[in-house]
């Protein structure tokens, strides 16, 4: 038997953490698309890991639920790194409140239930939860607590009071953020940790697709406006990742790590904020 380590999303995020991370452990890849778990899992057999690909679907209890009982086949569940996800210009406004809000709290949820002693788990927030008035406490609460199947009954997230893709995924970030932090409390019973990074631009087919997207302008005018200049890449989220999940990151749980080149610091008080 082996550690196990679970990837959903295979992406260049995943990838790129997967990388830092995996050595020595039998790594679950689970993707909606096959094709992107297979061609992933080549690369990173190839360079001497042991992987095993499989089609799963971030928005379905059953489907984790699958992907985690394929994983404890070969051992116990060790990590955990939820890189899945759909982008505003990708997705409905239903799809992304499903697979990046619903998918990630019930993710977080059933790997709880059985992460092993000493285990480690990131997930994938993003900046752009950030680049909004704060919710009210109650509201954070909310997100934070409601049981995972009456999330996307909450009025906040009804269709009705979701502008548009953008701010479906700017709350379902928002919540990811929200959801690990009352998670790790659960996760900390169990003697593991869980955190989430809330990367800027990082150059990945995701960010491409938003580059060539309607709002492909202002994402470029993001990267050229923040502080470091230019997006990031997926290393420089693995970089985060290998301290959050290494014994380095031992005292830390239940937070969230920007990377996003300051881009959120220039929303604020630099040239990004927005025009009144
Ligand atoms: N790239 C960026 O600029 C950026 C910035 C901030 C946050 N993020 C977040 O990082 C995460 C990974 O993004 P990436 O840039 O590596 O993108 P990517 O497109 O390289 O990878 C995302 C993967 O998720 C898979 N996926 C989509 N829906 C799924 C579902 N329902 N079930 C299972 N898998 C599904 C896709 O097939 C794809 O392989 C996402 O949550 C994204 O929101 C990305």
């Amino acid at each position: 038997m082996k550690n196990v380590m679970i990837l959903t999303g295979a992406g260049q995020i995943g990838m790129a953490i997967v990388r830092r991370m995996g050595y020595g452990m039998k790594i679950i890849i689970g993707d909606k698309k096959l094709e992107n778990a297979q061609s992933i899992s080549k690369i990173l057999n190839d360079a001497g890991f042991d992987t095993f690909p499989l089609e799963m679907d971030l928005s379905s209890r059953t489907s984790i639920k699958n992907m985690i009982s394929e994983a404890q086949k070969y051992g116990e569940i060790k990590m955990l790194i939820n890189a899945a996800g759909v982008s505003p210009s990708q997705a409905l406004i239903e799809t992304i409140l499903k697979v990046d809000l619903y998918g990630t709290a019930v993710l977080l949820e059933e790997v709880g239930k059985v992460i092993s002693e000493g285990g480690v788990g990131v997930t994938i927030s993003s900046q752009s939860g950030k680049r909004m008035p704060q919710l009210t406490a109650e509201e954070d609460a909310m997100l934070a607590c409601t049981p995972t199947d009456e999330l996307l009954s909450l009025d906040i997230l009804k269709p009705e009071n979701i502008r548009d893709t953008l701010h479906a995924y700017q709350m379902a970030k928002r919540c990811n953020e929200k959801r690990v932090m009352a998670e790790s409390v659960k996760w900390g019973k169990r003697g593991a940790r869980l955190n989430s990074i809330s990367p800027g631009i990082i150059v990945t087919p995701l960010a491409i697709d938003e580059f060539n997207g309607p709002r492909g302008d202002f994402y470029k005018n993001m990267f050229a406006k923040c502080p470091a200049g230019r997006p990031g890449t997926a290393d420089e989220v693995a970089n985060v990742a290998e301290l959050l999940m290494s014994d380095k990151g031992a005292f830390i749980t239940g937070t969230d790590f920007m990377c996003d080149g300051g881009a959120t610091a220039s929303y604020f008080y630099g040239p990004l904020k927005p025009k009144k």
